[in-house]
């Protein structure tokens, strides 16, 4: 007689659980996991997360399929959240949009990126330029109480393609309000600071167009009651799709600003947003 052995589970390396997920149009969903005791990350920053590939056909072995997501939660916040992207043939977004509460994902621990306050020069006024799911790493900051201590005021622009796609911004925006544990720490009405500018290109919104085009023709600083970006005052960091990048990086170069990095804090930041 021969022993029934147990059969083993693959365990996934780096695994961590899903606690919940939010779909947010066609295009859009955000989900939040556990986070390991040992990841520390300063908030703005990316971390490669995913799931295990198909089997290879030849060997039957299996690696794990990974990409940069920003982390969009605080680095202060007990679980992990990103925003991502669905695209239906993209080899990882096809698959991670299915994900339920209670499934796995992989994340390497090694947190990375620009978009960090130890990026930039003290200033008065620091600049959030996204478009699309490049507002993740701005979920983040807008919720950091460096943020505030560090400056007098706090612009996020916007700017997607329809109305649905600015819903996980609002959300965040709006829940700063009722977020008493920040209220505590950073000062009660500290969201007051928060100057939202939400803008869409392809369908009809309270403002429509590009944030460029709305800055180039002063119609943005007009709207939101500011001088124009002076490299005195005013602090950027930008995510959002490569065209946008570059377009708004040569505009705040024009007004004064440089680009910074870890290495050297200057009066901007760039990084791309995740598309696949
Ligand atoms: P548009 O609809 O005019 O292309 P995407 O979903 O393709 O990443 O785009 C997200 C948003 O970014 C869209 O509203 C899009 O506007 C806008 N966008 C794309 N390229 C640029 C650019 N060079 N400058 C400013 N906004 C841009």
């Amino acid at each position: 007689m021969t022993e029934a052995k147990p059969i083993k589970t693959p365990t996934l390396p780096d695994a961590q659980t899903v606690t919940e997920v939010k779909h947010y149009t066609d295009r859009l969903f955000s989900f939040r996991c556990t986070r390991p005791a040992t990841l520390r990350f300063r908030s703005g920053e990316f971390v490669m997360i995913g799931l295990m590939g198909a089997p290879d056909p030849k060997t039957g072995k299996q690696k794990p399929l990974l990409r940069a997501y920003s982390i969009a939660s605080p680095s202060w916040d007990e679980e992990l959240e990103f925003y991502s992207i669905k695209v239906q043939d993209g080899p990882l977004t096809s698959r991670l949009q299915h994900i339920k509460v209670g499934d796995e994902v992989i994340l390497r621990p090694k947190p990375v990126g620009t978009l960090v306050h130890d990026a930039l020069l003290p200033g008065k006024r620091i600049w959030f330029f996204a478009t699309g799911t490049g507002f993740a790493p701005f979920a983040s900051l807008l919720r950091e109480p460096q943020t505030y201590a560090d400056y007098d005021e706090v612009i996020i622009t916007h700017t997607c393609r329809e109305a649905g796609e600015l819903t996980y911004g609002a959300e965040i925006i709006e829940g700063l309000k009722t977020n008493e544990l920040l209220g505590e720490v950073i000062g009660e009405g500290f969201w007051k600071k928060i100057k939202y500018y939400p803008t869409t290109t392809r369908e009809e919104s309270a403002k429509m167009g590009r944030i460029t085009d709305l800055m180039r023709s002063g119609e943005a600083f007009a709207d939101l009651g500011v001088e124009p970006i002076c490299p005195k005052n005013d602090r950027a960091m930008i995510c959002g799709n490569m065209a946008f990048n570059l377009e708004l990086k040569e505009m705040l170069e024009d007004y004064g600003l440089e680009e910074g990095a870890n290495s050297e804090p200057k009066t901007y930041v760039v990084e791309k947003a995740f598309l696949d």
